[in-house]
């Protein structure tokens, strides 16, 4: 016998009877992707209220790579709790920020005096990325890629590249930034448009360089390695602050720690937030410690920012990755997705092509015809049916065509078969 267990229709009654009670309380623009209410969520696992049992490929939106209910950051954070809980490192300072602040420092690529500051969201973690960026350089422009996805603040919408939902009727945004076609397969051309950019404009009109290594929202594809290279030399000769987005992409979710470390990248700032504390709201910038401190007391935190008991559950947290990391865990399953993804889009004409990196892996479906179009209605027909069969999937892409895996990285063996296996059927049956 499985994980899954269906036992209603889905969604179940007393899902639908929340349903009706959300329509009339909560913003119709807070939209859900699975309409089954959560009564309690394990490991690689989420019940619904209704008793049904689902897998869960999306991890809170890959927040969750140390898994539900992990019981080595639920007990620091009942530890906590019972301690303190919130009496702001602007007011009375306490260890779990400072000790969260050392572990970053010493974790995040690059062999350079860094500092960190902890806000509450990955949006935050942006828009104080950019904050710190424009103090230091003097200058106010932002290099930023199509497909890219910051945020939903006014700055980190600014940044994104989407316009329906994230951008639409919420402008003016700063009209000091730049957009670049997305490095993906596309060679010397990508590093040609960035030069001619900076050649234009000069680069007294640029803070910073704000990119994602795979693009997370914008579909799971992987940055080209030559041209990651080169923007690295061509911030550092041009005095720019080269930030990584690692909101996404950060704890794990690639199968080392930070994307960057497969690109033997160095940022000046790296922003991280989700799988950083297993489920608790916080997010981080560490960056070269110089360019940090620079700005005038007062001028970066927040009520909030820094939370002690999101401090102790990001420790934990990390502890909890290191751990897969040593044991291999990481490593298998970013041979083991991709290799699974890889022989699906074998099979089915209407996936156009399977990437991302490590369990950061994806599915691109098209409309199977031999110029093949984004099929956004193939992929949300696979996630409906894949709902049905008790697998919980998101899907992401610029045309909404791509299905992701976000699964938590302690998914046993048994369990990611048996989603991938109800995400084949659901994919093959496709026509
Ligand atoms: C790459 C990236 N950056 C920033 C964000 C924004 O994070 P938050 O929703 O915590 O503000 C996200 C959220 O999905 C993200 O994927």
């Amino acid at each position: 016998m499985g994980t899954v267990n269906i036992q209603t229709d889905i969604p179940g009654p007393k899902s639908k009877e929340l349903a009706e009670r959300r329509t009339k309380a909560v913003v119709d623009a807070h939209s859900s992707v699975a309409p089954v209410y959560t009564a309690k969520a394990e490991g690689a696992t989420i019940t619904d209220v209704d008793g049904n049992v689902f897998i869960d490929f999306a991890g809170g939106i890959g927040a969750m790579n140390t898994g539900h209910g992990n019981p080595v950051i639920t007990d620091e954070i009942k530890n906590q709790v019972d301690d303190y809980l919130h009496v702001c490192f602007t007011v009375t300072p306490y260890e779990p920020y400072v000790a969260l602040a050392e572990k970053l420092n010493a974790m995040t690529p690059g062999d350079f005096p860094k500092k960190t500051l902890l806000v509450n969201s990955g949006a935050e973690a942006l828009e104080n990325s950019v904050k710190v960026a424009r103090y230091w350089t003097e200058r106010s422009g932002v290099i930023v890629f199509e497909h890219a996805f910051h945020g939903r603040s006014l700055m980190t919408m600014a940044l994104t590249y989407k316009d329906m939902p994230y951008r639409h009727g919420f402008g003016p945004f700063p009209d000091v930034i730049h957009r670049l076609p997305y490095p993906y397969n596309r060679g010397k051309k990508a590093m040609e448009e960035f030069d001619s950019l900076l050649l234009e404009k000069g680069e007294e009109s640029f803070a910073a360089v704000v990119i994602e290594l795979v693009a997370g929202e914008g579909g799971f594809m992987p940055a080209d390695k030559d041209f990651v290279a080169h923007i690295r030399k061509q911030c550092s000769d041009h005095g720019i602050v080269l930030v990584v987005d690692e909101v996404q992409t950060g704890f794990g979710r690639t199968g080392k720690m930070f994307s960057c470390d497969w690109y033997d990248l160095e940022p000046d700032i790296i922003a991280m937030a989700k799988s950083l504390t297993g489920g608790l709201p916080l997010s981080a910038i560490t960056g070269q410690a110089d360019m940090m401190d620079k700005v005038h007391v007062g001028g970066l935190g927040g009520t909030f920012g820094g939370n002690p008991a999101s401090c102790r559950a990001g420790l934990a947290a990390i502890g909890q990755l290191e751990q897969l990391q040593a044991s291999g865990r990481l490593d298998q399953l970013s041979t083991a997705i991709p290799q699974r993804l890889h022989a699906l889009s074998e099979k089915s004409p209407f996936v156009n092509e399977a990437r991302g990196i490590g369990a950061m892996y994806s599915l691109e479906l098209c409309d199977g015809a031999s110029e093949a179009k984004p099929s956004k209605e193939r992929a949300s027909e696979v996630l409906q049916n894949c709902l049905q069969d008790g697998l919980i999937m998101i899907l992401s892409g610029t045309y909404g065509n791509v299905i992701r895996t976000l699964m938590p990285l302690v998914i046993s063996d048994a369990e990611l078969d048996e989603g991938m296996a109800i995400l084949e059927k659901n994919v093959l049956s496709l026509s």
